[in-house]
């Protein structure tokens, strides 16, 4: 387990995003209102390379019993990573699946020290 630099806070505005390889694997880092948060490239449906998906936002639905209604909520703009090859969402502040339960983006520690973005592994 080591410490690795692989980034500079100058490099990641909010909303960005860098994938690197580190001792052979590939993670990115992503720069979200403020924090950094570090996952593998590896999507929990079928390995696809979820990090290169599009962040965007993700539909929150409300289904009323008594009137069969359903009411769509446009949420979490920015947050959620969608996965390139079958559409899996995961909330990118805390790698939780928004598509299937119990399943989590392999994550990694994170931190800033002196301007650089340090990922631990
Ligand atoms: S591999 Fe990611 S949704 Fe299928």
């Amino acid at each position: 387990m080591g410490e690795h630099v692989i980034a500079t806070q100058d490099e990641l505005s909010n909303g960005d995003r860098k994938l690197v390889e580190v001792e052979g694997r590939e993670i990115a880092v992503f720069h979200v209102n403020g924090e950094y948060h570090a996952y593998t490239n590896w999507c929990a449906h079928q390995a696809g390379p979820v990090c290169e998906g599009k962040l965007t936002g993700t539909s929150d639905a409300d289904f009323d019993r008594d009137s069969l209604t359903v009411e769509l909520d446009w949420c979490k703009e920015g947050e959620v990573l969608n996965c390139p090859w079958h559409g899996w969402e995961y909330d990118v502040t805390d790698g939780t699946c928004l598509s299937k339960e119990k399943v989590q983006l392999p994550s990694h520690s994170i931190k800033v020290e002196n301007g650089e973005v340090i990922l631990t592994l």
